[in-house]
């Protein structure tokens, strides 16, 4: 079981379980609200403690778990994590075969309690290429939870921010062959709601796990001023004390969007 937050006012501490207490003291208006992380590493872990890449998954599993609902205690309003690229396909048929179970599982096992937490579930990717019965688990849960109140959390399945972009490109163009909307009317805003994280706000912190340096196709156009940080820490390793650093790390920033600090 997962402990609840204490504290009050801007200056939270979370004690859990599963991870070393940590202290994160940030004021409410420079928490970030959305949270993008690219779960990287589970092989390579895998591979450390001398076990098999399917481990390596089932574990990366445990963690996300525990990092929801970290990020929701933090007060974090939006949490996207990606499980699975449009180019993971090209993965071994057997490992590909693991994950797809491992998510279908994830949502039997997981639902229940992330419903009584208030917590939002939503897919973005394209599900066109998932069994009829997992396309209808991931329609259920959404409805199941579409009016909850507590964190949003998207889980990227089939996901590539390009295949999102064309995607909402080509309904975009269909509706004004149609006559339905006029080429001015699509700015900035009309299109973050044509893609799949619409209604949510810009990612504030892009977090990636496992040393590479890269953004990997994941939430180009959300990410346009996010603030990135990279990780040695492979996924299976990063707890909500490391959560609370990198927010930590995010609040100490200066985010100018282009122009200037207050004082230049
Ligand atoms: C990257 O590690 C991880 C993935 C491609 C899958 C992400 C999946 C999880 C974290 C499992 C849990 C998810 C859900 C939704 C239950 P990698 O295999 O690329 O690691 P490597 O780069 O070290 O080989």
């Amino acid at each position: 079981m997962w402990r609840k937050i204490f504290g009050s006012g801007n200056k939270t501490s979370v004690d859990r379980e599963e991870t070393v207490p940590f202290e994160l003291t940030v004021d409410r208006a420079s928490m970030p609200r959305h949270i993008a992380i690219v779960m990287d590493g589970n092989g390579r872990w895998a591979k450390s403690q001398g076990k098999s890449r399917s481990a390596g998954h089932e574990e990366g599993a445990r963690t996300l778990k525990r990092i929801v609902r970290a990020a929701s205690d933090m007060g974090v309003e939006v949490l996207t994590v990606y499980a699975f690229s449009t180019e993971n396909w090209k993965r071994p048929k057997l490992e590909v075969d693991f994950l797809l179970k491992l998510f279908d599982s994830f949502l039997e096992k997981e639902l229940a309690e992330m419903h009584a937490e208030q917590v939002r579930l939503h897919f973005i990717g394209r599900r066109d290429r998932f069994t009829e019965r997992f396309q209808q688990r991931m329609a259920d849960a959404e409805q199941l939870m579409a009016q909850n109140t507590g964190i949003h959390f998207n889980l990227a399945a089939n996901y590539g921010s390009q295949d999102e972009i064309l995607r909402a490109v080509r309904s975009i163009a269909e509706r004004a062959a149609a006559g339905e909307i006029a080429p001015e009317e699509i700015d900035e805003e009309f299109f973050s709601n044509a893609l799949d994280t619409a209604g949510d706000p810009p990612v504030d912190l892009f977090i990636r796990t496992s040393g590479d340096l890269r953004l990997s196709n994941f939430l180009l156009w959300q990410s346009a001023y996010a603030e990135l940080y990279f990780t040695e820490t492979h996924w299976p390793d990063f707890t909500a004390e490391e959560l609370a650093r990198a927010i930590q790390d995010f609040a100490g920033r200066s985010r100018r969007f282009g122009g200037l600090d207050a004082e230049e």
